[in-house]
């Protein structure tokens, strides 16, 4: 990489950092690209969220990414954001405008592609959503922008998974959206819902646990994803798979909410040859083997 006089910098705040993923996709897509750019990350303490975007803008700083804890916080800094991003509450992507940053949620544009990627359509089908964390939260707001027709969203705390469907039943100004407990899922009376599977729960090294365990539940279901990566078969996935159903993990997620950002920053699109690259390169960093 040569970095001279014109290289635009982006980068990633949140805290920790050290250990993201994020500058292994950018640089090495910036390297493919031969575009003359450079991504490094920042660790950014609670209360210097505001100094920190200030900082970067007068900076002449292309771009940001933001990881947790900050994806709420952020938001104030912001001259402009993304109507879904507002809808949802969280900003994982700067992107520079006139007079300061406009933010984004491209993990939720990840998921969106990954889904195109593997042929899940949500228009018109029933999801069912396992959690009600932040990943959940932006997941069912994408579930009413891509029209499900209903949506669950099954959480062993029924009031945090109530929230949310309430919130997205505002935005959709209408009720698609429902609240149930998890130990609920094995009477669950739906069928073919696709199911996305937001829990920590399965996460290395307690590959072989998963927050649901009801074989009607995974019987009944037309097809699953775990946004978990690692392991790179989560036990949900393969409890889908036993029941013959198609199952992924969200090591595309990952890729296609940098992938994204890279998009936002640099005005280009990246192609799927290309993007495949990366998600080797991500395998390998990852030390992930199928
Ligand atoms: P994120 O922001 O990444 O989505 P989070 O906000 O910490 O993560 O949410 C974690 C999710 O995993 C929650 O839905 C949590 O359930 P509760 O809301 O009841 O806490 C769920 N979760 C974590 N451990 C769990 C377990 N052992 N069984 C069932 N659900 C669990």
């Amino acid at each position: 990489m040569d970095i001279n006089g014109t290289t635009r910098v982006c980068g990633l705040i949140g805290n920790p950092v050290a250990h993201s993923i994020s500058p292994v996709i950018h640089n090495r897509l910036a390297g493919l690209r031969g575009d003359n750019f450079v991504y490094a990350t920042f660790k950014v303490e609670a209360g210097n969220v505001a100094a920190a975007v200030k900082g970067a803008y007068a900076l002449d700083i292309l771009g940001l990414n933001v990881t947790v804890p900050h994806k709420q916080a952020v938001i104030d800094e912001l001259v402009d954001i993304d109507e879904l991003a507002a809808a949802i509450g969280a900003v994982n992507t700067l992107v520079r405008t006139e007079g300061g940053f406009k933010g984004y949620n491209t993990d939720i544009l990840g998921l969106d592609r990954e889904l195109s990627d593997v042929g899940i359509s949500l228009e018109d089908k029933c999801v069912v959503i396992i959690g009600a964390g932040g990943a959940a939260r932006a997941i069912a707001f994408l579930c009413a922008g891509k029209k499900a027709s209903e949506l669950y969203i099954m959480n062993r705390t029924l009031e945090k998974a109530q929230n949310i469907a309430d919130a997205v039943n505002e935005y959709a100004k209408k009720d698609i959206a429902k609240a149930a407990g998890i130990s609920e899922c094995g009477s669950f009376d739906k069928k073919d819902y696709i199911v996305i599977q937001t829990t920590s729960v399965g996460l290395h090294p307690h590959d072989d646990e998963t927050a649901v365990t009801a074989d009607e539940f995974y019987e009944n279901a037309a097809a699953g994803v775990d946004i978990i990566y690692n392991p790179y078969e989560t036990m949900f996935m393969k409890l889908m798979k036993k029941h013959g159903k198609p199952a992924y993990n969200g090591l595309k997620m990952l890729l296609y909410q940098g992938v994204a950002a890279y998009e936002l920053w640099n005005d280009c699109k990246i192609s799927s040859d290309m993007a495949d690259i990366i998600y080797e390169d991500m395998k390998k960093e990852l030390g992930i083997s199928e």
